[in-house]
């Protein structure tokens, strides 16, 4: 793939990998979310309800790629993680969620470590601790 389609916005050669494979993974997702839209609404006008079946079964599959795509993202970037640690997979008002993980202890700075965060993964208290934190 030549330098242009891939969308740089700045000299290839000022670029470490990272950077560049973490954008190859950008441009994936924004493929990926793209296209379930994109499918929402030709399920949506479909007017073969068979047609509009096998488009919806392909739209889910993007969310699969999607998603595996922004855990790879996650996993190269420690700032999206503590972000996503931070909002995804709790309930009441989103606007309320970093609040709360301040209220945890956190300073809601990004960079911070939040008691969450400092668990780590697969401890098994993360959607407990998410569920719990939110919504009290
Ligand atoms: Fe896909």
């Amino acid at each position: 793939m030549g330098d242009s389609s891939m969308g740089l916005h700045e000299q290839p050669d000022k670029l470490s990998a990272q950077t560049v494979d973490r954008h190859r993974a950008i441009v994936s997702l924004m493929e990926e979310l793209e296209a379930v839209d994109w499918y929402d609404q030709r399920v949506d006008a479909a007017t073969d309800p068979e047609l509009a079946q096998v488009l919806a079964h392909n739209r889910d599959e993007e969310k699969e790629h999607a998603a595996m795509t922004l855990e790879w993202l996650r996993r190269h970037d420690p700032v999206l993680d503590t972000q996503l640690r931070t909002y995804l997979f709790t309930s009441g008002p989103v606007t309320e969620v970093e609040q709360e993980a301040m209220d945890r202890g956190g300073s809601g700075d990004p960079g911070a470590v939040t008691e969450r965060q400092a668990a780590g993964p697969g401890d098994g208290s993360l959607g407990i601790g998410s569920l719990k934190g939110v919504g009290e």
